[in-house]
């Protein structure tokens, strides 16, 4: 298996008898961001599993198929040695540790290493989200909910990984909240990390994206350039809710309607 990013091959994995991921291929280059779109059940969280080498934890195995980071086999190797190896989880539903405080939940990202190492670490993630400094001492189940994902993404990056999965980093937050996760997500894939991005907010994601998967019911059923994807109508109708177009004019024709309405009452 080549490609000097993060590889994932014919994978297939398996909760007990039910089938979940049957044999999906797809690549992460370095620096970039990819994205998998899906619907609920898709199998979205279950390829994050299983690079991550979290699946055990669900009941879930690897039937078939590999995962390599830089040509180097992960899919032998324990949890742990895959974050030492360069890739960090934000699992699904960002789950803090609601009783620390916000430093011990990033002191718990962050893996072994060294003093400066870690302070280094530290110093970038404050920069990336300044509240976590401020808030530094607050038990981490105080803060919103658009703070505890920023706290569990940044937990991630204690370890200063090359390759960040991110479990639909935006669900259940208010769009401006969305907003700036994406923005941080983009920051950090900027600052050289590359990032592997679920999502079912697809308009969010294929912006974020140069590249993205659809999977469905376990399998990749369309791959591409993100911005091919977007403008496909395949994908503009399940995932970006784009009916068809006329009435998708419709619709804008009534919010801009609103909008007129809107400002004529004020
Ligand atoms: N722990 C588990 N035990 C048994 N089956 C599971 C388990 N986790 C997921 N599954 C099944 O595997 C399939 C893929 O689930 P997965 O959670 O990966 O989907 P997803 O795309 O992340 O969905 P969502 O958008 O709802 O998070 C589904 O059919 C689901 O029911
Ligand atoms: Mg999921």
């Amino acid at each position: 298996m080549g490609g000097s990013g993060l590889v994932v091959r014919d994978l297939s994995v398996g909760y007990g008898p039910v089938r979940a991921l049957r044999r999906v291929s797809l690549e992460v280059p370095e620096r970039a961001v990819v994205t998998v779109l899906g619907g609920n059940g898709a199998g979205k969280s279950t390829l994050l599993r299983a690079i991550s080498r979290t699946l055990s934890f669900h009941g879930g195995a690897v039937t078939e198929g590999g995962v390599t980071l830089g040509g180097r086999r992960l899919d032998r190797l324990p949890p742990d040695r895959v974050v030492a190896a360069g890739v960090s989880q934000v699992p699904e539903g960002r789950r803090v540790f609601a009783r620390m405080t916000v430093a011990d939940n990033l002191r718990a990202g962050a893996l072994g290493g060294d003093r400066s190492g870690r302070a280094a670490a530290l110093g970038r993630v404050h920069e990336l989200f300044p509240v976590l400094a401020e808030r530094a001492g607050q038990r981490a189940g105080l803060l919103s909910g658009g703070e505890q994902q920023m706290l569990a993404v940044a937990r991630a990056l204690m370890a200063a990984p090359k390759v960040l999965l991110l479990d639909e980093p935006s669900l259940g937050l208010a769009p401006l909240m969305a907003e700036r996760i994406a923005d941080t997500v983009r920051e950090i894939n900027t600052q050289g990390t590359s990032v592997l991005l679920v999502e079912q907010n697809a308009a969010l994601a294929l912006r974020l994206a140069t590249r993205a998967y659809v999977l469905e019911v376990g399998e990749v059923t369309l791959s591409g350039p993100a911005a091919e994807l977007a403008a496909s109508d395949e994908v503009r109708r399940r995932y970006l809710g784009v009916v068809d177009e006329d009435a998708a004019a419709d619709a804008e024709q009534t919010a801009a309607t609103r909008r007129t309405l809107t400002r004529w009452k004020g």
